[in-house]
């Protein structure tokens, strides 16, 4: 083993996990090399005896074990990850589940590697040569876990390029790496399991490695892990890819475009179906829906955090009124730049949607969610 840092510190996100802590903690303790002054911060969610049984057992090992007991559990395991984070001051965060499917004895090899090679992330990876799934139970869990690479992978080439792992729990990071997203405008926002993908997105640490290991079974208890977990992440994913204000405007111009089809639809309600209202009245009703349905998406995935600063009423009749005020100033506006300046009509109905379209923008992206 390469020159280690004199300290690193162990991350690792509890909930109802009373059963794992001993036996964790006691591996954990006869990896600790000579000469390593380890620490271990569990930030802990759980509902059960979890942080009563970590106070217990800390008295009993030769190194600082701190419990980061949340009673709000903002974020879910990523949130508390982060939170954790704060409560350890090494140079080197080594993240682990507490059920001891990840082996405790990788942790220092991790950080080896780091010193080694001077990465600033090292991520213990199940599919490179020499890694090993084994623990993930059963072909739909492998499958989901395969193909939530690959999607994540094809949404971030360049962040996580280089990892064949990115949905990995079990990773060495540099402080440093960590404190660079800090000072970042939307610093680090993680939602659910995927603590890595937000930490390889946000902080691009500079030079990553990987080191193979076997997944093992777990311990005690079971896992964690819901359908809603899964949905999580697929939020976490639109997150942070609308991180980029030139994203935001591409996903706000398809979720418009997707709007067409319960607009469409309710048209077709309105006017084919008995009573059968007039065209324009009707079309202003189902303007509505397709309204509706777009504040729907966006408000709830787009700018899911940064809903604070309007309430919710507020919110929705700024953005219907911004995208009504849009029907009513198309045709205008388009007038005029024939009338004023000379354009012919397609392309002077082409700039003026462009405009309308880049105003309703603007007003929601840079106030309504600032
Ligand atoms: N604080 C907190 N809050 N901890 C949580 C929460 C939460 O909401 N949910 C789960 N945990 C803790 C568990 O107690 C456990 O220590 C760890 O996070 C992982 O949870 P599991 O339920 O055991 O997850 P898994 O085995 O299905 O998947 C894990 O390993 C995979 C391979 O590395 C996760 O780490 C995955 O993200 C990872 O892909
Ligand atoms: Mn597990």
């Amino acid at each position: 083993m390469t020159a280690l840092p004199a300290q690193v510190s162990i991350v690792v996100p509890t909930f109802d996990e009373a059963d794992n802590i001993h036996a964790l903690l006691t591996r954990i303790a006869a990896a600790v090399p000579d000469g390593i002054r380890a620490e271990v911060v569990f930030a802990d969610d759980s509902t059960d005896d979890t942080c009563a049984v970590i106070e217990k057992e800390a008295a009993r090992f030769p190194f600082p074990v701190v419990p980061h007991h949340r009673p709000e559990p903002v974020g879910g395991l990523g949130g508390a990850v982060v939170e954790g984070f704060a409560r350890g001051s090494a140079p080197w965060i080594v993240v682990m589940d507490a059920d001891l499917q990840h082996p405790p004895e990788l942790i220092f090899e991790l950080v080896a590697r780091g010193e080694a090679t001077g990465a600033e992330l090292v991520v213990a990876t199940r599919y490179a040569a020499g890694g090993d799934r084994g623990g993930l139970a059963g072909g739909y869990r492998r499958l989901v876990s395969s193909s939530s690479t690959l999607l994540a992978k094809a949404l971030f080439p360049r962040a996580l390029g280089g990892l064949t792992d990115p949905m990995s729990g079990f990773f060495a990071i540099r402080r440093t790496a960590v404190d660079r997203a800090a000072t970042e405008d939307e610093g680090l926002q993680p939602l659910g399991y995927k603590i890595l993908l937000e930490l390889a997105v946000r902080c691009r640490p500079r030079g990553i490695a990987e080191v193979p290991y076997a997944f093992g079974e777990r311990h005690a208890g079971t896992s964690k892990s819901t359908p809603t977990e899964g949905l999580r992440f697929l939020r976490h994913l639109i997150t942070l890819r609308t991180a980029d204000p030139r994203a935001r405007a591409v996903v706000f111009g398809l979720v418009g475009l997707s709007g067409f089809v319960p607009n469409l639809a309710l048209l077709w309600l309105l006017t084919v179906t008995a009573p059968g209202l007039p065209y324009a009245p009707a079309e202003i009703i189902a303007n509505q829906a397709g309204l509706l349905w777009n504040f729907a998406l966006i408000d709830s995935f787009v700018y899911r955090n940064q809903r604070r600063h309007h309430r919710r009423s507020l919110r929705l009749l700024t953005f219907a009124g911004v995208g009504n005020a849009d029907l009513v100033a198309r045709i205008p506006l388009a007038a005029l730049l024939i009338a004023g300046a000379g354009m012919s009509p397609l392309p002077a109905t082409a700039l003026g949607m462009a405009i309308v379209f880049t105003a309703r923008f603007l007003v929601v992206d840079r106030w309504l969610y600032r």
